[in-house]
Parts: C-alpha cells; sequence; structure tokens
C-alpha cells in the first residue's frame, strides 16, 4: 500500500470516518551545494517523489492525536508544550512550539511515510513541513511556504537541537514542479532549473546511516562562523578563492581546508545550475564529481561507503556525475545518469557494491516533484 493510502487507512481505523484533508510533504535530494546554506551561500536541490503523507481532522479543543504507521501513537497539549523523547512527534511539537502555540486549532492524525529515515533524504524536515501545514489549515492561517521553512528550521534549530540551515525546510516547501531550484540561501531567492529530458537523477541508498552527524555538522558550522570572523566577513559566502588563500597563513590547516571547501563549493554551485540551464551535462557532471572530491577531501564529511557508491556509479556507462548528498557521513549518493542507460546503471550499481560490502543498497529515480501541498480537503 502506499504511503497516502496507508495514512488514510490508518487515520479511520483509530479515529473513525474519513479525514477532511490530506496533506503531502516530499523529501528533498540535494543535486549540488552542499554544507553551503549556513554559510549564506547557494544550493541546488530539488524536491523527490518519497513524501510523507498526513490525514487528518481538526477537533474542537487544543489536543494534538497524531498517530505514525509503524511507529505508535502520540497525544499531546498545545497549552502545555513540553519536550519528550518520541522522536517523531517531536518535530510537531516543536513546530507547534515555533508557530507560536496559542492561536493554534488541536487535530487528530495519520502520519505514514516512504522517504527512508536517517538517509539524508530530509525526513525530518518533511514532518516538520507537513506540521506547519497541518497546523495552518486546521487553525485556518495563511500558508507562506517560506514562512514555513523559517518556522520548520527554528523548531529544528531550537527544539530539536539541531544547527541546520534552510535548505531542506525550503525545497519541501517551496519547489516548483519539474524543476530544481538554484537558492541564495542570504535572500532566498529561488531560481526553477530544468532538467534535460535525456538525463534521470538516481538517488543511491548505502544502506548505512549517519553515526555522530550532529556534532561532526556542528563543528563544522563552527569551523565555518570562525573563519568568516576571521576574515572579518559575515559569512563565507562572501569570500573569493583568492580570499581563501590569503587565509592559510592565520587560519590552522582543517579551517583552511573547510574554508577552501565551501567558498568553491558555492563557486561550483553556481556554475553547474547554468549548465544545467543550458542542456550541459557533462560539464555538470564534472562538477558533481569536484564536489565529492572537496567533500570527502577538504570538508571530510564522506564515508567509506559513499566514496565507495561514488566510485563504483561514475565509472559505470552512462553516469555524468555522482557525489554524496545531504550532510554526508552515510546515508545517500546522487547520480545524474543517461536516461536511456538507467536500468543497467542501478542493476550494476547494486550488484557491484553488494559485491564489495554484503550490504544492499537502493536505487530511487526521482522527477522533481512540487513542494508541500494539501491533496484532498
Ligand atoms: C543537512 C542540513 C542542511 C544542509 C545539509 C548539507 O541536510 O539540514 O541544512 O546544511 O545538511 O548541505
Amino acid at each position: 500500500m502506499n504511503a497516502r493510502d496507508a495514512a488514510i487507512e490508518d487515520f479511520s481505523a483509530r479515529y473513525g470516518g474519513d479525514p477532511e484533508t490530506v496533506l503531502r510533504a516530499p523529501g528533498r535530494v540535494n543535486l549540488i551545494g552542499e554544507h553551503t546554506d549556513y554559510n549564506d551561500g547557494f544550493v541546488l536541490p530539488m524536491a523527490i517523489d518519497q513524501a510523507i503523507w498526513v490525514a487528518l481532522r481538526k477537533r474542537d479543543d487544543r489536543l494534538v492525536r497524531l498517530s505514525s504507521v509503524g511507529n505508535g501513537q502520540v497525544d499531546f497539549d498545545l497549552d502545555a508544550l513540553v519536550p519528550d523523547t518520541d522522536d517523531w512527534a517531536e518535530y510537531v511539537k516543536g513546530v507547534a512550539w515555533a508557530m507560536g502555540g496559542s492561536d493554534l486549532v488541536g487535530w487528530e492524525g495519520s502520519i505514514a511515510s516512504d522517504i527512508p529515515i536517517g538517509a539524508g533524504l530530509s525526513s525530518s524536515a518533511a514532518i516538520e513541513i507537513a506540521a506547519t501545514l497541518a497546523f495552518a489549515t486546521v487553525s485556518d492561517q495563511h500558508w507562506d511556504p517560506v514562512t514555513a521553512a523559517r518556522t520548520s528550521q527554528r523548531a529544528e534549530n531550537e527544539w530539536m537541537g539541531m544547527p541546520c540551515g534552510i535548505m531542506d525546510q525550503l525545497i519541501i516547501a517551496a519547489a516548483a514542479e519539474g524543476r530544481a531550484s538554484l537558492i541564495d540561501c542570504r535572500t532566498l531567492d529561488m531560481t526553477p532549473v530544468r532538467l534535460p529530458d535525456d538525463v534521470a537523477v538516481v538517488i543511491l541508498d548505502t544502506a548505512t546511516r549517519r553515526q555522530l552527524v550532529e556534532s561532526e555538522y556542528e563543528d563544522r558550522r563552527k569551523s565555518c562562523e570562525l573563519a568568516a570572523g576571521t576574515a572579518g566577513v559575515p559569512a563565507l559566502r562572501d569570500l573569493s578563492i583568492d580570499d581563501v588563500a590569503q587565509l592559510s597563513s592565520i587560519v590552522d590547516e582543517t579551517t583552511f581546508r573547510r574554508t577552501r571547501h565551501v567558498v568553491s563549493e558555492n563557486a561550483r554551485t553556481i556554475e553547474a545550475a547554468a549548465a544545467l540551464d543550458r542542456g550541459d551535462t557533462a560539464r555538470f557532471g564534472t562538477l558533481m564529481a569536484e564536489s565529492h572530491r572537496s567533500l570527502r577531501d577538504d570538508f571530510e564529511v564522506s564515508s567509506e561507503a559513499l566514496d565507495l557508491i561514488v566510485d563504483i556509479a561514475s565509472g559505470l556507462e552512462g553516469c555524468l556525475g555522482a557525489r554524496m548528498t545531504g550532510a554526508g557521513f552515510g546515508g545517500c549518493a546522487v547520480a545524474l545518469v543517461a536516461e536511456s542507460t538507467v536500468p543497467a546503471f542501478v542493476d550494476e550499481v547494486i550488484a557491484s557494491y553488494e559485491d564489495t560490502t554484503g550490504l544492499t543498497p537502493s536505487a530511487y529515480v526521482s522527477m522533481p516533484v512540487a513542494g508541500a501541498g494539501i491533496s484532498r480537503q
């Protein structure tokens, strides 16, 4: 059963009757521009087919009753928002808190998702954005994607304690159907970028999960802030490659390499969006490969599994480029592949990765889909 039907079925079984609203928030994959968003830089993500679905009905009190298919039931009171340990429901609670709580109305709902958890495809940002849409709908509030993204990021930063940037929440809320988006994370301007018809985006899940990702992530973020402070600029976005060279004698070697990654990745991302726009998929692929090397060697957020799957993918016929995607340390890689070779490409990556590691990877081929929305009201 698909996630949409699973949410609706669970709703009827648990609460009786039909849901008033069914809504969807997709996962995302980032094509290029990694660890640049919290440096006010550029990213090029797209929303993907895999999504979280919520079937819900407004209540006439301030109680939120949630069930997540396969993960149990959690209730909370909007008048007593206190942090708890239930991971998935905390995202919803954090969003209620970030939305101000007092004007919100309660609801009961069932959640189902086919976004793999912890794989770097943003299942947590998807639940946050879905929650902003659910609360806005039942509370008769206008839902604006950019505001929803900022609110969700605040929930993630302050309620969940994860100092993420804005990329995931913004693309999940505001993606344009059929397009990736070049996002300027300083202004939040989004420029839609069309993918040529003869290529496909293939997401390769290494079947390894991130460990220590939050502390490593925080550490990278701090390095970047330190480097920007030392250079006397608001964010690393404000440095050019020439400026970075001058930093080499002032900051330690690790900070220098991390800075070099961010500054070069910003330049790659802007160039990659232009290349895609003019249909130059070969150049785009080369930039993906450079991005991976920079994340691996300079920013040090890749992993053996990610390096291996990127290596395997890059060597196969039809692969224009491949790189790790998301925060790193495990999870997924993304490859741009000539459409006609996709079935053979997927078979070969899976067989070869399985052979070397004994792990079974998953592959998802996704079109760029629209951001979050209501599918039935
Ligand atoms: C995670 C964060 C994003 C971004 C990426 C790395 O997905 O949530 O804000 O920083 O890592 O590019």
